[in-house]
C-alpha cells in the first residue's frame, strides 16, 4: 500500500499545484492513496465546500484538517455529510465533524486520523490518550492506520512518533509549512516525519506575502495576513510505503517540488 500525502494546501496557488502535480505524482509513484491536508486551501483560511469536492475530484481519497478547521463559516454547513474529511480528534467532545475515518481501497481498509498538539496552540483534549483510544477502536479493523498530527512543537511531533511507534502505520506532521529533513521508519515500523512542509506561495513566509509578515515583525502593529499570489510556488508531500500484512510501513519518501529542486526531468 502506497500512501501519498500533501502538506498544508495554502490557497488558490497551492490548489494550482495539486491540480497540476497530482497527476504526474500518480504517474511516478502509483500511490494507491492520496490524503491532502486542507487546513488553508481557501484562502489560508479553512476551506469550503467547493475545495473539499475540487480535491476529491482530482484524486484525493481523505483530507484533514487542522487548527483553521473553523475559519470558514460554511464549514459548519457541510463537515458533518463530507464523509471524507476529517478535523483533529481531540477537539472539544461534541464539536462537529469527526476525527477518523475509515477508507476502503481496492478492498483493503485503512483507518486516518487527524489529530492536534497543545503545545503552542490552543488547550484542547489531550492527544495522547486520544490516540490510545482511536488505535483500539481502528484495529478493531485494520493494522493500517495513518496519523496526520498537526503541531507546532517538534518535540510534540517525535514524542507522538515514539509514543505510537509499532502501533500506527505513519505519523506525518503539519502545521509548521516547514518541510523536514529527518524521515524515517522508527524501530517497531512507524514512518515518521516532523513536518511535511506546505503546497503553495514559495516566495512567501509560510504562505503569506512576506511584506506584510515583515511589516508585523518590525512594527508589532496589527497587520492582516494574505497569502502571497505573486510569487513562484512549491509542493510538499511525503510517500510512504506499508506492508498490508502487518501494517509496518517499508519505506518513506520526501517529496520537494519547487524550483531549487529539479523533481521532474
Ligand atoms: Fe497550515
Ligand atoms: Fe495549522
Amino acid at each position: 500500500m502506497k500512501i501519498l500525502f500533501i502538506g498544508d494546501v495554502v490557497g488558490s496557488p497551492g490548489r494550482d499545484m495539486v491540480q497540476e502535480y497530482l497527476p504526474k505524482l500518480k504517474d511516478k509513484y502509483r500511490p494507491n492513496m492520496t490524503i491532502i491536508n486542507g487546513e488553508n486551501a481557501a484562502s489560508g483560511k479553512g476551506i469550503t465546500e467547493k475545495i473539499y469536492k475540487q480535491f476529491l475530484e482530482w484524486g484525493a481519497h481523505v483530507i484533514t484538517m487542522g487548527n483553521h478547521t473553523w475559519d470558514k463559516k460554511e464549514i459548519f454547513e457541510f463537515i458533518d455529510d463530507a464523509k471524507n474529511m476529517i478535523r483533529p480528534a481531540n477537539f472539544p467532545e461534541g464539536n462537529p465533524g469527526k476525527g477518523l475515518v475509515f477508507v476502503n481501497i481496492n478492498g483493503v481498509e485503512v483507518a486516518v486520523i487527524n489529530l492536534q498538539g497543545r503545545t503552542f496552540l490552543p488547550a484542547i483534549d489531550d492527544p495522547f490518550s486520544k490516540i490510545d483510544e482511536l488505535i483500539d477502536e481502528a484495529k478493531k479493523r485494520t493494522n493500517l492506520i495513518f496519523l496526520d498530527f498537526h503541531a507546532e512543537a517538534t518535540s510534540e511531533k517525535q514524542a507522538m512518533g515514539w509514543y505510537v511507534d509499532g502501533r500506527v502505520s505513519a505519523v506525518v506532521g503539519t502545521h509548521t509549512h516547514t518541510q523536514t529533513a529527518d524521515e524515517r521508519i522508527l524501530p517497531n515500523g512507524t514512518a515518521y516525519i516532523t513536518d511535511v512542509g506546505m503546497t503553495g506561495p514559495y516566495d512567501s513566509i509560510l504562505g503569506v506575502d512576506r511584506e506584510l509578515v515583515l511589516k508585523r515583525f518590525k512594527t508589532n502593529l496589527p497587520v492582516r495576513f494574505d497569502i502571497d499570489k505573486k510569487g513562484r510556488t512549491q509542493l510538499n508531500g511525503v510517500l510512504i510505503t506499508i506492508d498490508e500484512k502487518n501494517g509496518n510501513a517499508t519505506k518513506v519518501e520526501r517529496i520537494l517540488i519547487n524550483d531549487d529542486h529539479i523533481f521532474f526531468s
